[in-house]
């Protein structure tokens, strides 16, 4: 049920930043040699493997991923999207050695690397992995989604997305890391780095409400132990309402940084 959830958490991401999306993944393609091998890292309900296989022609995809339900769910979207035969599934836990890919042109890893256990490590395999030349795109949070910019409820939004993050930084999650050094270090250059600033004001479509649904939702479960009971009831009451209202917004900063292995 957890994984349903992520699933469609991931699955509305994309759908919602759909520009953010496509202006990412057209970089790349103008970046990407022809006929690219891609390793997407962490490749979660398929965002970025359906993407590079639809936009960079003649590639062939290798999703990896830790968790089998993604993996099921990514293929059933290759398959229904027609793109099954050039992308292909392999579970495998990146904080292990990694598996023999192959010959890698484009390494594709969004919202993943702050998962890694050891980022040096992580990088080390990426770099080994990739042929001279080839690409390692590292996309990565600076926040995460907020919906409540500028209503009476932003103030509970914000405390929840404080807390989060005290957790996520609890549990080990490299969140804020500078991954432009990190690549340098490891011997990646040149290496670009992009911010992108999302702010999507109303009229949103439905997919929004959904999407600030179950991401306001998951972050009330998460700290039911760690906010105080009337900022729990509050969060319920949003996540009960939000069908209701015309003044959502979606705002969220990420960047992206792609290196050449050298
Ligand atoms: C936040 S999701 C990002 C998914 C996808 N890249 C996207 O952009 O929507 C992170 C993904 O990394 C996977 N993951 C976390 N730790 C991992 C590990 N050690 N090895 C392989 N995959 C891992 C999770 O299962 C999850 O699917």
């Amino acid at each position: 049920m957890a994984h349903d959830h992520m699933i469609e958490l991931l699955d509305l991401d994309a759908e919602v930043l759909h520009e953010y999306f496509r202006d990412v993944i057209g970089w790349v393609a103008r970046e990407a040699a022809d006929h690219p091998r891609v390793v997407d890292l962490g490749a979660g309900s398929g965002t970025g493997s359906l993407a590079l296989a639809r936009e960079l022609p003649g590639s062939t995809v290798t999703a990896v991923d830790i968790t089998p339900e993604m993996l099921a769910h990514l293929r059933s979207r290759a398959d229904a999207a027609g793109l099954g035969d050039r992308i292909r599934t392999v579970e495998a836990d990146l904080d292990q050695p990694w598996p023999d890919f192959g010959p890698v042109d484009v390494i594709w890893a969004a919202f993943s690397m702050h998962h890694m256990a050891d980022p040096a490590k992580a990088l080390a395999s990426a770099f080994g992995a990739l042929r001279p030349g080839g690409l390692l795109v590292i996309a990565e949070l600076d926040s995460f989604p907020r919906f409540l910019a500028g209503t009476p409820d932003e103030a509970v939004e914000l405390r929840g997305h404080a807390e989060s993050a005290k957790r996520r930084h609890e549990a080990g999650l490299h969140m804020h890391e500078n991954w432009g050094d990190r690549m340098r270090h490891t011997g990646f250059t040149p290496v670009t780095e992009r911010r992108f600033d999302i702010d999507l004001r109303p009229p949103l479509p439905a997919a929004a409400t959904r999407y600030a649904a179950v991401s306001l939702s998951r972050m009330r479960h998460g700290l039911e132990d760690r906010l105080p009971p009337s900022d729990l009831a509050a969060l319920d009451k949003i996540v009960a309402g939000l069908a209701g209202r015309d003044d959502l917004s979606v705002c969220t900063e990420r960047t992206v940084w792609l290196a050449v292995r050298g």
